[in-house]
């Protein structure tokens, strides 16, 4: 595992780190057995990173973060969320109170007296022009409460807005071989200001391990099911925002220039590595061998040129215009 700076933190991060949201919920069920067990797993990959959130199964995911904290004597960054509580997004719902009783609950459920990374978790976008939240923030980091903070963001212009606040050290953002507008008109910007980027979404929801097929099943309960067309939340978070059957075959086409050795998922997360304003990809998984997998691509090679000129194309025909304008 290689490790990079994460903005002005101080931290070096696992370049693949976890994501957590699949163990708390909305991917169907996740034993507590399997959900530690991917947990554990990525520790022992050298994953030294983890991004949660309060609402992923109400507070499930952090407290099993917490146990796993518990358990282990290697150093964990977790970096939650605050926000997706409220019942409808409102900049005026981001307030003192609000926003120091979710951090309370985080506090609990994490077990710890400081949160290491806050993150704003997809406000809406007028919220990037109150800058008395990010007022408040500031006053939580000087009471002990958040060591630091960043923004979770939907769309590349809040990203580029939210880095106008100087303790702003993290934005993490949809990334990954469907969605590649933020290396254009985002990356040169994070860079300049030292601020760490985290690629969510890097499998596009699975579809970019190739194992999906036309007739996948996905339970009630996985937003791959309920989500697919943004009935619940962005569509975005969902399959990256494109259309299933398009992303099925555009994953045929990239199947046909990874090279031999390595998966398909493998390749999607070492793409992401390839540029040096990526902290890191932090994928989900549920499993402890989907875990070890991916955390293999940091071992791997760089990509050759033919390969990221492909993937370009790819993207050019199959997917651009259905995505990058939208977001
Ligand atoms: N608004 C936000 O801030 C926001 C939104 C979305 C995500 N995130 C963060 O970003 C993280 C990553 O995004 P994501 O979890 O949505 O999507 P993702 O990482 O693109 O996909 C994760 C899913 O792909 C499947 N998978 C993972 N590794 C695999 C492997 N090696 N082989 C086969 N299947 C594999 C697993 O589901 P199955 O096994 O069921 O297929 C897993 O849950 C989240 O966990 C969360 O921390 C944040």
């Amino acid at each position: 595992m290689k490790y990079r700076p994460l903005g002005r933190t101080g931290w070096n991060v696992s370049e693949v780190s976890f994501g957590a949201w699949a163990i708390g919920g909305a991917w169907g069920e996740v034993s507590e057995d399997d959900a530690l067990g991917a947990l554990r797993a990525a520790i022992d990959s050298g994953v030294n990173f983890i991004d949660t959130a309060d609402v992923y199964g109400d507070g499930r995911s952090e407290r099993l973060i917490a146990r796993l904290k518990k358990e282990r004597k290697d150093e964990i960054i977790v970096a939650t969320k605050a926000g997706r509580r409220l019942p409808k997004q409102t900049s005026e719902g981001y307030s003192r109170h609000n926003l120091s009783t979710w951090i309370d609950d985080s506090l609990r459920n994490l077990a710890v007296g400081t949160i290491d990374l806050l993150q704003l978790h997809c406000p809406p976008t007028d919220l990037y022009y109150h800058p008395e939240v990010f007022g408040m923030l500031d006053d939580f980091v000087k009471a002990g409460k958040l060591r630091f903070y960043g923004v979770s963001v939907e769309r590349v212009e809040e990203a580029i807005k939210a880095i106008e606040y100087p303790n702003v050290q993290s934005v993490q953002i949809i990334f990954n071989c469907f969605r590649q507008r933020p290396a254009d008109v985002f990356f040169p910007l994070a860079k300049q200001r030292q601020v760490g980027i985290l690629a969510r979404v890097p499998l596009s929801s699975g579809m970019l391990t190739g194992k999906l097929r036309r007739d996948s099943h996905f339970a009630a309960d996985d937003h791959r099911n309920f989500n697919r067309h943004g009935e619940a939340f962005d569509v975005g978070e969902t399959f990256s925002g494109v259309d299933y059957e398009r992303g099925l075959q555009a994953v045929e086409e990239i199947r046909r220039i990874v090279p031999s050795g390595i998966t398909i998922g493998q390749f999607a997360l070492r793409w992401i590595l390839m540029f040096d304003a990526v902290t890191c990809a932090i994928p989900g998984g549920k499993r402890p061998e989907q875990v070890s997998e991916n955390c293999g691509s940091s071992d791997l090679p760089p990509l050759r040129s033919e390969a990221l000129v492909a993937l370009k194309r790819i993207y050019e025909e199959k997917i651009k215009e259905f995505v990058h304008q939208r977001w």
